[in-house]
């Protein structure tokens, strides 16, 4: 198993540590423009390996040819949004980014399982894939996992109980259009609506919606990172380890939930080949609404950018 990171910042450096920590791959490279960043990160963590215990081998290039043969590549590559940049200008350069990272990562690897992370997430899921050519269910998205992750330690902190027991579903695009589905979501099997009041669920879905600017408006200079990286790295095990998890993911949907040719976050079971079932679960008539505007905003943005591509 080999594991390609882009992007050696924040996220793709954190979780290059926690694959090589759990041991998810023989050989782990990091990947950056940014000349001597990926190789002193990768070879700080290498060196982390006989205290951390793990023999995974962490390399860091500015070269594409070092993800040759790649199983899987994680991309965190790309901008975040300083002042004075609309979310249009963010869309053009990361859409820039993105097209340029991933056809150096077809160069020089056949089949890989591409996890998108770089924003606007489900967008660049979808540049990523019109880029790569891959089977839809080699590109797959992380933000559900990451939405999810609040949720639930929302949950748990609001209810002392441990944040295992605790089950949820955030779907739709990552933003603020999230779906966090209430229905499905519980301790042990309690619906959470028999555990707490309707005004507390609002308010801890509204959180949910904003985990991302509230962790901006603390860090003020980037975004998060710890959470993103772990949410990317389960679902990197679920592959790895061909687990069947079912987890929340942008995928492309074609028909499903009344989307069709879309990339949306959806519950879906997560395994060696990637993408190996997209799971229809009942919604009520205002959540499969929210679902589908949120997929409309995707649609509209992926729309707005085929000058890029034509
Ligand atoms: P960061 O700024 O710490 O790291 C980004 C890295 O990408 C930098 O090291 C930069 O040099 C590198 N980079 C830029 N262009 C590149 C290229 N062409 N090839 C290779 N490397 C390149 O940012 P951070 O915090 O790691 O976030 C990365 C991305 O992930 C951002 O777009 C952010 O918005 C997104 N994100 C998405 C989340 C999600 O839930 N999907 C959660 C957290 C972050
Ligand atoms: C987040 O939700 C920035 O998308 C990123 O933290």
């Amino acid at each position: 198993m080999k594991i390609t990171v882009i992007g050696a910042g924040n996220v793709g450096a954190t979780a290059a540590l926690r694959i090589a920590e759990k041991q998810l791959a023989k050989e782990v490279v990091l990947i950056d423009i940014v000349e001597g960043v990926p190789q002193g990160k990768a070879l700080d963590m290498y060196e982390s390996g006989p205290v951390a215990l793990f023999d995974t081998r962490t390399y860091g290039s500015n070269d594409f040819k070092d993800s040759a043969q790649s199983d899987i590549v994680l991309i965190t590559a790309g901008l975040a949004r300083k002042p004075g940049m609309t979310r249009e200008d963010l869309l053009m350069k990361n859409t820039a980014i993105i097209r340029d990272v991933t056809a150096q990562v077809m160069r020089y690897s056949e089949n890989p399982i591409i996890i998108m992370v770089s924003n606007p997430l489900d967008v660049m899921t979808y540049v990523a894939r019109k880029t790569s050519g891959l089977p839809k269910e080699r590109v797959i998205g992380m933000a559900g996992v990451l939405d999810t992750a609040r949720f639930r330690s929302f949950i748990a902190e609001a209810l002392d109980v441990s944040m295992q027991d605790v089950n949820a579903f955030v779907l739709g695009g990552h933003g603020d259009s999230m779906v966090p589905v209430v229905k499905y979501t519980g301790v042990a099997g309690i619906p959470l609506t028999e555990l707490m009041p309707k005004e507390q669920i609002d308010a801890i879905v509204e959180r949910t919606r904003n985990g991302g600017i509230e962790i901006v408006n603390h860090l003020k200079t980037g975004s998060a990172y710890y959470a993103p990286a772990a949410s990317a790295v389960e679902m990197i095990e679920a592959i790895v380890k061909d687990r069947k998890r079912i987890l929340p993911c942008t995928t492309l949907l074609e028909g499903q939930y009344g989307i069709d040719g879309v990339f949306c976050g959806v519950p879906v079971k997560l395994g060696k080949n990637g993408i190996e079932q997209i799971i229809e679960i009942n919604l009520s008539p205002d959540e499969l609404e929210a679902l589908q505007n949120s997929a409309a905003l995707v649609d509209k943005n992926c729309k707005s950018l085929e000058a890029m591509f034509s």
